[in-house]
């Protein structure tokens, strides 16, 4: 006979009000004991909360945004007689007793700091602590043993679901991948120096942000696998300012700020179709070939400086928007940013990426490529100098530039050309519409 049992959240550590970031199941699916329930996200770690039991489940009072702690009623499931007995451990209604979960055995936890395993070669993608790919959790722990991101691997169970198998013949693949590498590809550096602060005087921990973790985990792969160059320009945009400032008056009653930014990503355009070469992304097949993907579209991203960090929101199709239109989506999509409250579809798709720092200052600076762009514009704060014309010195508001690109892909006459056009653009925007 079949028997309705309450699922409660287990002992989770020393979390308590975590809050349930995504419900991974709908009532009336069927699961397996083990399989994950729903993701708790706490400010360290996220957690998958699995099912104890096999069954139907009937009722879920788990929802997206509640705040749970070990003991939390989260939903029912229907086990049938014969299952109850094949999961010996939760076959009595109870909550689960803290010995029963274990890193080994009930609750996921996982870290967002990526690691890089011993032994491996670190050529193995390490494992993408956001990973939405379908595994159970002692798949994902097993994954995370190896340091091995989910996202790289098609499952060849049901709905694609990852099996053990799955993850060893990814990293035998990845192995034997890097024995056939040139050898010294590894970075073979020294470890980081372990100091004790507290000897030299007054210190605070400060945990990084969530956001910081994972954008910090980024940058740090990009800056080592991408070989950078920055390419330096200026561009005269005093005919730009002033068009800005005139049409600004226009917008201004219906509470549209054309910012610089806009214009900026509306004139990317141009060299981006001039040198396809900066539209696209290196493509790294399986079998170790490599390709060049020309996109045919044209997505800008641009950084966002928050409370909780640096985020890249982009808009699309920015070839076929007006100023206007791209203005708006800006100034919505900034607001989002700071809210915290971007989707990650917000975040996806990015051809290329502008880093704006001229409403803070500075003169130039060396972005880092977001890979799998292969190109980062970098634009620093507009100042007027005398630029030496006609035989004389006039004074010009100019942008400084700094262009970082991908040197496998971009050599640097390619990116000197890109600049120099850009900045013919921004110095006559009827260019961009040519
Ligand atoms: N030179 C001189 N002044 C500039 C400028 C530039 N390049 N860009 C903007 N300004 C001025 C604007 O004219 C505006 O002045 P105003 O209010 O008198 O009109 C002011 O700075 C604010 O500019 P605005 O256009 O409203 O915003 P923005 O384009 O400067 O910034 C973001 C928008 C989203 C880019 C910005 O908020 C941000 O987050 N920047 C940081 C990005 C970052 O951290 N990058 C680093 C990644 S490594």
């Amino acid at each position: 006979m079949a028997e309705l049992k309450k699922v409660f959240i287990p002992d989770i550590g020393d979390f308590k009000d975590v809050p349930v970031i995504e419900i991974l199941v709908t009532a009336g699916s069927t699961v397996n004991a083990e399989d994950s329930l729903l993701t708790l996200e706490s400010d360290k770690a996220t957690i998958e909360v699995p099912s104890p039991y096999a069954g139907v489940i009937k009722e879920i009072f788990a929802k997206v945004g509640d705040k749970v702690s070990e003991g939390s009623v989260i939903l029912t499931i229907e086990v049938s007689d014969s299952v109850v007995a094949k999961t010996p451990t939760q076959a009595t209604e109870q909550k689960p007793v803290p010995e029963t979960i274990n890193a080994a055995s009930e609750v996921e936890i996982k870290e967002i700091t990526s690691r890089q395993p011993q032994g491996i070669q670190q050529n193995v993608p390490v494992q993408d602590v956001s990973s939405k790919a379908h595994a159970s959790p002692s798949i994902r722990r097993f994954a995370r043993e190896l340091g091995v991101n989910l996202d790289l691997i098609t499952g060849s169970g049901p709905k694609h679901r990852i099996l053990k198998e799955d993850v060893q013949t990814f990293v035998k693949s990845q192995l034997s991948k890097s024995r056939s590498d040139a050898m010294g590809s590894g970075l073979n550096v020294l470890p980081w120096p372990q100091v004790n602060f507290a000897k030299f005087g007054s210190i605070e921990l400060k945990p990084l942000t969530r956001i910081q973790q994972i954008s910090g985990a980024n940058l740090h792969r990009n800056w080592v696998m991408i070989p950078h160059v920055t390419q330096f320009d200026e561009a005269d945009i005093t005919d730009l300012e002033e068009l800005r400032k005139e049409s600004n008056e226009n917008t201004k009653k219906n509470n549209i700020k054309l910012t610089l930014l806009a214009f900026l990503m509306k004139a990317l355009i141009a060299p981006l179709k001039k040198f396809p070469q900066f539209n696209a992304s290196l493509d790294n097949s399986a079998d170790g070939e490599v390709n060049l993907i020309i996109k045919h579209y044209y997505h800008i991203g641009f950084a966002v400086d928050t409370p909780q960090g640096l985020v890249v929101p982009v808009i699309r199709d920015i070839d076929q928007k007006g100023i206007i239109a791209i203005a708006e989506e800006l100034s919505k999509l900034s607001a989002l940013a700071r809210e915290g409250k971007l989707k990650p579809t917000d975040m996806q798709g990015a051809c290329m990426t502008i880093s704006s720092l001229g409403g803070i200052g500075g003169t130039a600076f060396t972005p880092i490529i977001n890979a799998p762009e292969v190109a980062i514009l970098g634009v620093s704060k507009a100042t007027i100098k005398p630029v030496y014309r006609d035989d004389q010195f006039v004074p010009r508001l100019m942008l400084p530039l700094s262009l970082s690109y991908d040197h496998r892909v971009i050599d640097g006459a390619t990116a000197a050309r890109f600049t120099t056009h850009l900045s013919e653009v921004l110095t006559d925007m009827r260019l961009a519409l040519l």
